[in-house]
């Protein structure tokens, strides 16, 4: 089978608290995103993919990325990650699979591309991992419930979706002003079935100073070239 993914890439980092796009900065010498996209490149399945990118940032990425193989359509990106995402979505050309990867998950692995890129094929899939940790619902410095781990799960990407369904979906909330905080939740809001497919607990997002080490850690121990 083929996909297309898009990955949106312009965002400004604030959690991070760099002085550049979060996406600019190194793991092991090589730049966050180049890791990112060349996870796709690997993948023959995947036949293009469209960067969500800020326009001023558009000659940095083409100079990172010009010794991948795979066809690299750059859009504009938005305010928010769902408006860089619909733009993304707008730029795909093929029908079939859509796949959405935040360009801050660089440890990804072709066996979870195609797992999440095959169940895409006829409704929602994300991929995702139980949650670990005990969850406790919070007000004003008191616990009110401690929600049954068991049923939690977190959130990842890539997410998967037919094409045409979800630019509809995005084009409806973005009419709506509907914000989801991934793509999986507009399916859902659009009464959509989602399905999970069990994740990688390797396959993190670089958000704050600390996720640094942890990715460096990781490649110290796993291939990911
Ligand atoms: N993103 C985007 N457009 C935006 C905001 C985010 O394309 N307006 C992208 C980021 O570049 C990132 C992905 O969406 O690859 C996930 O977002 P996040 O981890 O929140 O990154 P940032 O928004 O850059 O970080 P922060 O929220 O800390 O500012
Ligand atoms: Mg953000």
């Amino acid at each position: 089978m083929r996909y297309a993914v898009v990955i949106p890439a312009a965002g400004q980092g604030k959690r991070m608290g760099a002085n550049e796009n979060k996406l600019m900065l190194q793991l092991q010498g090589k730049p966050i995103i180049v890791w990112t996209v060349e996870a796709f490149a690997r993948d023959t399945w995947c036949d293009a993919i469209i960067l969500a990118i800020r326009p001023e940032e558009e000659p940095w990425f083409r100079s990172m990325l010009n010794h991948i193989p795979t066809p690299i359509t750059y859009v504009t990106g938005g305010k928010e990650r769902q408006e860089s995402v619909r733009a993304g979505l707008h730029a795909v050309t093929r029908d079939g699979v859509v796949l959405i990867h935040d360009g801050a998950r660089p440890f990804i692995r072709v066996e979870q591309l195609r797992q999440v890129a095959q169940a895409g094929q006829t409704g929602g899939a994300i991929l995702a991992v139980p949650v670990k940790d005990t969850v406790k619902q919070v007000d004003a410095g008191q616990i009110t419930r401690t929600v049954p781990r068991e049923t939690l799960w977190l959130a990842q990407t890539p997410q998967a979706f037919p094409i045409e369904r979800i630019r509809r979906i995005h084009d409806e909330a973005a009419a709506q002003t509907f914000t989801g905080t991934d793509d999986a939740s507009l399916f859902e809001w659009a009464g959509h079935e989602v399905a999970v497919i069990p994740g990688d607990y390797h396959n993190i997002k670089i958000t704050t100073p600390e996720d640094l080490l942890f990715g460096e850690a990781i490649l110290t121990k796993e291939d990911y070239r």
